[in-house]
This record gives C-alpha cells, structure tokens and sequence, in this order.
C-alpha cells in the first residue's frame, strides 16, 4: 500500500506534492502502461471535480486510448479532431474554459463541461496526450495547466 502526504491548501501545494507522489511511484517501474494507470488513480483521488482523467497514447499516427479512470471513452482519435487532437497535432496545452464553445470537441461524457489536455513530449516526439474533463464549465486555469504539464514532462520518460 501507497501513503501518500498530498497538500490540498492551495494548488501549488496540490501539484507539488502530486509530482512527488507521482515520482515516488514511477521512478523504478519501465512499464509504460503502469505508470499511466497510476498516474490516472493519482490525479483522479487528488484533483477535485473531475469526471475522466487519462491518457491517449500516439500509435500508428492516431491517438489510442490508454488507461484512464471515468468513463467508458472514444478509442481512437485523429490528430487534428477534438481537443485531444488539437494537443497532438499543435504540441501546446489546449486549456478549454467551455467545451461545448471548442469546434469539433469530442463528446465522450456529455456531463463534461471543461477540458485540459497536455500533450507528453519525448525527444521532440509526441508519445500521448494527458486529458483531464471537469462537470464544471472553467473548472481549470493556468495553475493546472502549468501543475499537469509537469506532471507531463515526468512522465514523458517513463511511459
Ligand atoms: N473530449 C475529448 C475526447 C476525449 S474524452 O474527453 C475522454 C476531445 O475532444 O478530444
């Protein structure tokens, strides 16, 4: 079992000891597939007012989907549709305040409301995307922007 010391104070706090937490967890397991499950259980326990958090990983040039808590999601998605294509084919943080105002969002949950995607970079090279939905419309801002592209750039290397 995991004990994890997880500040919720403010979410400077969240995302510091979140990136500790997942660190601690991945730093000696090469399993990709692993260190995304549980990078997934993390940000889904942690982070308030979430309804999906997960992963979709590049393969064969489409983006595949990969573990995730929520639920059941869209498999495949281009890159260039959707939010999650947006990150993948940009290679920036799509922060989207109301998804039902984003051209050609992809409705997997219609309780979603709010989205951010990191896309995790490698070498230059796009491996996955991070993708976490909120019930909220504006549910994340910056902080979480910056707070879950770090988290993107640990995992880049371990997954
Ligand atoms: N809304 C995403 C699709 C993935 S689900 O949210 C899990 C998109 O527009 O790319």
């Amino acid at each position: 079992m995991y004990e994890f010391s997880i500040d919720a104070r403010s979410k400077a706090d969240l995302y510091r000891d979140l990136l500790a937490a997942l660190d601690a967890v991945t730093a000696s397991e090469p399993d990709g597939v692993a260190n995304m499950a549980n990078a997934a259980a993390l940000l889904w326990e942690y982070l308030p007012d979430l309804n999906w958090v997960g992963f979709y990983r590049l393969i064969g040039g489409e983006l595949v989907l990969g573990p995730f808590q929520g639920k059941v999601a869209c498999i495949r998605i281009a890159v260039g549709k959707g939010v999650c294509g947006t990150a993948a084919a940009t290679l920036q943080t799509q922060l989207v305040a109301d998804v039902h105002a984003f051209p050609g969002h992809i409705a997997c949950d219609a309780a979603s409301a709010s989205e951010l995607v990191v896309p995790i970079v490698k070498e230059g090279k796009l491996r996955a995307v991070l993708d976490l939905d909120s019930p909220l419309v504006g549910r994340f801002d910056t902080e979480d922007g910056v707070g879950c592209e770090a988290i993107a750039s640990l995992l880049a290397a371990r997954i």
